[in-house]
């Protein structure tokens, strides 16, 4: 359930019309509504309540708003950061390091001393190697780091190849074969608390047998591991979980999921984490946009030309992502068309031969479930700026990410002397 729905003919976020953020902030510009990441975070955490404890840490990398962060920090959210950028952000918004989590299979040596020197909860360590690395900086540094190994358990997890991590031809983690000894070297590593074992198979995932298959390889490996006389006292278990983006998408619920772990995890006697990220975000939040203008198209359908493009909103273009589209102002009419942006490739197409509500030229739309890798992935490709982000609450709304204009951007680039 989210809350932009239709009162009196037009699109709302919560009390708040759709037409008059247009107004006042001008398009493209993203929405979120605070009440939809509310009501996402407690449902998640209710699916997990048979479990003693969850560590419930949002994947910042699906929306890193610092607002955005806020809002669910005071959910008691943590999070799971990819970047010295995402730490920063996640500490800014209030996160305690305590509850933090670094994954990544490419963190730098200043990102293990960020980690480290910011004191965040735990290390998903990706390699033996970077396990190395960071031993020998904690030891310079008088530090212990708390670690899980992530485990590559060799499962399809039958989403897009792109967000696809956990089979073994991709880089994502240690191979489950060689986890215990990896596992037994690190701990024996002064500079390293190895407490866990953390796993995360991808991403936009419709069915829990992959999931399932997965984490109960991990616990056959926390089995094995304790039985070598190591501690196991955390399991991460990533995030994953798939959102309904067109209407009729049936996707396993929270409680679903929760009923699963619980099953699969009893008797392990860890403290598990988790790393939601769409589940939470992707559809508290959308694109709005307004149509320059409709072009006819030989005998086929027209294109409606829309001001937001791929640089703002990448999925379409990068993974064939389905972003439902509606008008602001629906008249009832429909119409069969392809919704385009302006930028000069044909891969800037949000639909093809899609039947829509009827659109022209000054009618604002709305792309949904845009809440989730929308804003965070955008580019200035073809010296378009950067699209504000707006947050509502009930009957308000604040600009939290301004935009960023082409000229700021060009600001930032200098021609040297000698040219
Ligand atoms: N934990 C780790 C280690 C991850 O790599 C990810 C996502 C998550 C958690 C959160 O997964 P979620 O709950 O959001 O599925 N840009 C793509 C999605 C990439 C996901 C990458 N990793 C898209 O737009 O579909």
């Amino acid at each position: 359930m989210d809350h932009f729905q239709l009162k009196n003919g037009v699109l709302h976020a919560e009390d708040v019309p759709l037409s008059a953020i247009a107004e006042a902030v001008g398009t493209p510009v993203y929405v979120y509504s605070r009440a939809t990441l509310v009501r996402h975070a407690r449902v998640f955490r209710e699916g997990l309540s048979a479990l003693d404890r969850p560590h419930l840490a949002f994947a910042v990398k699906a929306n890193p708003n610092l607002a955005v962060l806020s809002v669910l920090q005071k959910e008691g959210y943590g999070a799971d950061v990819v970047s010295g950028g995402e730490l920063t952000r996640a500490l800014a918004a209030g996160m305690a390091p305590a509850d933090v989590v670094f994954s990544g299979v490419g963190k730098t040596h200043a990102e293990l001393v960020q980690g480290l020197e910011s004191g965040i909860g735990q290390f998903n360590i990706e390699s033996e190697e970077e396990g190395y690395e960071l031993a020998a900086i904690a030891r310079r540094l008088g530090k212990t780091a708390a670690c899980a190994l992530r485990v590559n358990p060799d499962v399809d997890a039958r989403t897009h190849e792109k967000i696809s991590t956990g089979k073994r031809e991709n880089k994502f983690g240690v191979p489950l074969d060689r986890a215990g000894a990896i596992y037994a070297a690190l701990a024996a590593e002064d500079g390293l608390d190895m407490r866990g074992v953390a796993v995360h198979i991808g991403s936009q995932l419709g069915d829990l047998e992959p999931l399932e298959s997965a984490f109960t390889k991990l616990g056959a490996l926390i089995g094995e591991l304790r039985a070598a006389g190591l501690t196991v006292t955390h399991a991460d278990l990533g995030g994953g979980l798939g959102v309904p983006y067109k209407p009729g998408d049936i996707m396993p619920s929270p409680a679903d999921y929760g009923a699963m772990v619980a099953r699969v995890t009893k008797g392990w006697d860890v403290r598990l984490t988790f790393e939601p990220g769409r589940v939470i975000a992707g559809n508290a939040g959308i694109l709005l946009t307004r149509v320059i203008r409709s072009k006819r198209s030989g005998n086929g359908p027209p294109f409606v030309i829309v001001d937001a493009a791929m640089n703002d909103l990448a999925r379409p273009a990068m993974y064939g992502a389905w972003h439902d589209i509606e008008a602001v102002a629906p008249s009832g009419n429909r119409m069969t068309s392809h919704v385009v942006g302006p930028i000069c490739e044909t891969g800037d197409t949000f639909a093809t031969d899609r039947e829509i509500d009827a659109l022209a030229a000054g009618d604002l739309a709305v792309f949904r479930t845009a809440g989730a890798y929308g804003a965070t992935m955008a580019s200035s490709y073809n010296s378009r700026g950067f699209v504000p982000e707006v947050l509502v609450d009930g009957d308000r709304f604040a600009v939290v990410a301004d935009r960023i204009p082409a000229d700021a951007i060009m600001d930032a680039e200098r021609v040297p002397d000698w040219l």
